[in-house]
């Protein structure tokens, strides 16, 4: 409902309500779950689901039971892929207590890629407290040690019309997943294969916005990188296909012999990643020169045969930061450094999760306290 205030209309924050799963799943059976959930297999008992309209705004915000969603044939997503997502973590501490890590900065990412896709803006107050809604619901769920709960928020468009427009009804949810590692072997460097006839996005287009389409359009380079025996594809600019980009699902960042980092600038073609901005200010503060500077594929074969370049990392919330060990290109694969993982990509490793799971001092403030 939208009340007037002078000429300033603003939308009213609706109230949550809950309505907890009637039968949750047994705590035997949850423990088992949660022992190795690999990831993004398992789900938690509940999910978080806001509506929107032009008329009403965000309305009926509940927390219940995660079930699947009941949509028109016609509903805009399923035709015109208006929706968009974003991805953190919930964290348990040794001490007990649940940690989010910077979930503002994802609140804004998701405004910026509702802008992108035409969509209504989801208030940052709104979308934090929903993911805190639903960690209270679930947090059961977090798994000790290594694992942490994977928060998936999303907004779709459930307009019934086939005319190509922005929908005027929208369904923001989030569900929440245990995980362990991303990939199957967490401690083995990856190997990438760098995609250089396939594109993942262009100047104009939505790259720097995490919507669904820019990952439809990376499947057929990521399924040609697992063909190869790589874990990632590595995207290049789709204007002069030479510039180093992203990872299908991470950034990444180049390590040289005189200690100084590089990772590709944002543009408007990559995703500005939450763990990239945090790694870089890591690395500033161990007193490292960190460039936002173009690196191209040709200079990436050079300094790893010439031993200039170091290490290789990919990062991002899913695969928290991951060396790159092995790289490999239709002229043939180059390895990084001895193949195996450096030093400093361990060491900006430790220092990030010591500070998500609460076990060094946050002195940025990017935790955020749910329970
Ligand atoms: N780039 C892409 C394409 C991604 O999917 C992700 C993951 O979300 C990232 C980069 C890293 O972003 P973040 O660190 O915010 O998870
Ligand atoms: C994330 O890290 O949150 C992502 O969305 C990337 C994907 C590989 C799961």
């Amino acid at each position: 409902m939208r009340k007037a205030c002078g000429r300033i209309a603003w939308p009213r924050r609706p109230v949550f309500k809950t309505v907890p799963h009637p039968a949750p799943t047994a705590s035997a059976r949850r423990l088992e779950l949660i022992r190795e959930p690999g990831f993004g297999r398992v789900f938690t008992d509940h999910m978080v689901t806001i509506r929107y309209s032009e008329a009403m705004g965000w309305h009926d915000a509940v927390v219940g039971r995660r079930g699947p969603i009941m949509l028109d044939p016609a509903a805009a997503v399923l035709h015109y892929a208006q929706e968009i997502f974003e991805g953190l973590k919930a964290y348990r501490t040794d001490d007990g207590r649940v940690l989010l890590f910077q979930p503002q900065a994802n609140a804004r990412r998701f405004q910026r890629s509702a802008a992108r896709l035409a969509m209504p803006s989801l208030p940052e107050a709104l979308f934090v407290e929903a993911l805190e809604q639903l960690v209270r619901a679930d947090a059961a769920w977090i798994p000790q040690g290594d694992g942490s709960l994977y928060l998936r928020p999303f907004m779709i468009a459930t307009e019934a019309f086939l005319g190509v427009k922005p929908s005027s009804e929208y369904l923001f949810a989030i569900i929440a997943s245990p995980v362990g590692s991303y990939f199957k072997t967490a401690a083995e460097p990856l190997s990438v294969w760098v995609s250089e006839d396939l594109s993942r996005a262009g100047p104009g287009g939505a790259g720097a916005a995490k919507c669904g389409g820019n990952y439809a359009a990376s499947l057929l380079a990521q399924a040609e990188a697992a063909r190869r025996g790589c874990e990632q594809v590595v995207f290049l600019d789709a204007v002069e296909r030479r510039w180093v980009e992203e990872l299908g699902g991470m950034n990444v960042f180049f390590v040289f012999d005189d200690g100084s980092l590089r990772t590709p600038p944002l543009g408007g073609t990559i995703l500005d990643g939450i763990t990239r901005s945090a790694v870089i200010t890591l690395a500033r503060g161990r007193g490292l020169e960190v460039r936002e500077a173009g690196y191209c594929l040709a200079d990436w074969r050079d300094d790893a045969r010439t031993g200039r370049l170091r290490e290789a990392f990919a990062c991002g919330t899913a695969a928290v930061v991951a060396a790159i060990g092995q790289v490999k290109t239709a002229e043939g694969d180059f390895a990084i450094g001895d193949g195996g993982e450096g030093a400093l990509t361990a060491q900006l490793r430790a220092q990030l999760v010591d500070i998500q799971r609460g076990r060094s001092a946050d002195s940025h403030g990017w935790t955020h306290l749910v329970a």
